[in-house]
């Protein structure tokens, strides 16, 4: 075995990596490959100190980078053995560590949910009117469960709870401009790298409160087309038993085996985490699960035929190795 990854393979799994969920595509992580080990590391110019103030969405983030590596290696005939924070007080930046070797067993599930990465996307449209299927349910339930995470699926009292957590985070944001000023650095207008593009932020909502999160604050994203989104989401919550820095990052694969399950069985997701937000409400969502734990995502999953595209920044600009060929996207 060489005792460097090849650059061209570095290049495939930098690439899955990055395609990965993030708040407001912050992407807020950066690698370091040392021969056959990437190490994930969060980037601190890419916090939102007014949203997200103690990191845990950039750790979720990079969870499911992580998870995207491990299916990426997959692909390419590698197997991977990985730790999650593995020095939480020492390194606190380091929030992975993967071994990537050639292996004569193959996870065929990450190797099939691979070809789903470039498929996955945020879509903030409404959904028609099928509920998710019986059987799709029990799949994303066991996705989550496979990587330490629990996925509860909610009946209608505890959506209209959700909607009314959601309602009462939006009057909060009316005094709070450090929020708003946040977002509207990282949300609208044109965005080939990074944010979240107005292409992306799907239409307004008639009604409200609604199953989808408005994220636009630009005056011009205020005069998109109205649409009535869905009465009864299929809204369900991701969570873990407990709230160390590697159950966040733990919490990130789950959401994203969760995600490329959702993505093959046609089923697309959006969120509504606007409540996890907040340190008093985070509980209250948690208690809507009935079991205890940690809530870290609101999903809302839907069928919804459009594919909506954020940018990615170049994988040259967030690795430090000199292997990653120049073609990275
Ligand atoms: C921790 C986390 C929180 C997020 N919160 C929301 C949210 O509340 N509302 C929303 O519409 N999107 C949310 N997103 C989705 C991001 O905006 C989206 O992943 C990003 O813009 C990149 O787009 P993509 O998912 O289509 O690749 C969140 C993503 C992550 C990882």
């Amino acid at each position: 075995m060489s005792d460097q990854l090849p650059g061209k393979d570095i290049n495939v799994l930098l690439a899955a990596a990055v395609a990965a969920p993030s708040m407001h595509n912050t992407q807020p992580w950066r690698f370091d490959v040392q021969g056959h080990v990437i190490d994930v590391y969060l980037d601190g110019s890419r916090t939102l100190p007014a949203e997200d103030p103690t990191g845990r969405a950039m750790r979720i983030a990079a969870g499911a980078a992580t998870f995207n590596l491990r299916c990426a290696a997959e692909s390419l005939g590698y197997g991977t053995w990985f730790g999650l924070a593995p020095y939480p007080s020492d390194e606190p930046d380091l929030l992975a560590r993967i071994v990537i070797e050639p292996s004569a067993t193959q996870n065929d599930e990450l190797r099939d949910l691979a070809y789903q990465i470039p498929y996955r996307h945020t879509e903030r449209q409404p959904s028609d009117t099928n509920p998710i299927a019986e059987n799709v349910r029990v799949e994303l339930m066991q996705a989550a469960h496979a990587e330490g995470a629990e996925l509860t699926w909610l009946g209608d009292d505890e959506i209209r709870s959700v909607l009314d957590l959601v309602l009462d985070t939006d009057l909060r944001e009316i005094h709070e401009w450090q929020r708003r000023a946040e977002r509207s650095h990282w949300v609208g207008g044109h965005r080939p790298l990074d944010g979240v593009p107005s292409s992306a932020l799907g239409p307004r909502s008639i009604n409200y409160p609604a199953a989808v999160r408005d994220l636009g604050t630009r005056p011009n994203d205020r005069l998109r087309a109205e649409r009535t989104f869905e009465q009864h989401p299929d809204l369900a919550i991701l969570s873990t038993d407990f709230d160390e820095p590697s159950d966040q990052v733990s919490a990130g694969a789950a959401l994203e085996r969760v995600l490329l399950t959702a993505t093959r069985a046609g089923v697309s997701a959006s969120f509504l985490n606007q409540p996890l937000e907040y340190d008093d409400l985070r509980p209250k969502v948690q208690r809507l699960t009935g079991r205890p734990g940690h809530a870290h995502m609101i999903i809302r999953f839907a069928h919804s035929p459009h594919h909506t595209e954020t940018g990615r920044r170049p994988i040259t600009s967030l690795c430090r190795t000199d292997l990653v060929p120049k073609v990275a996207r």
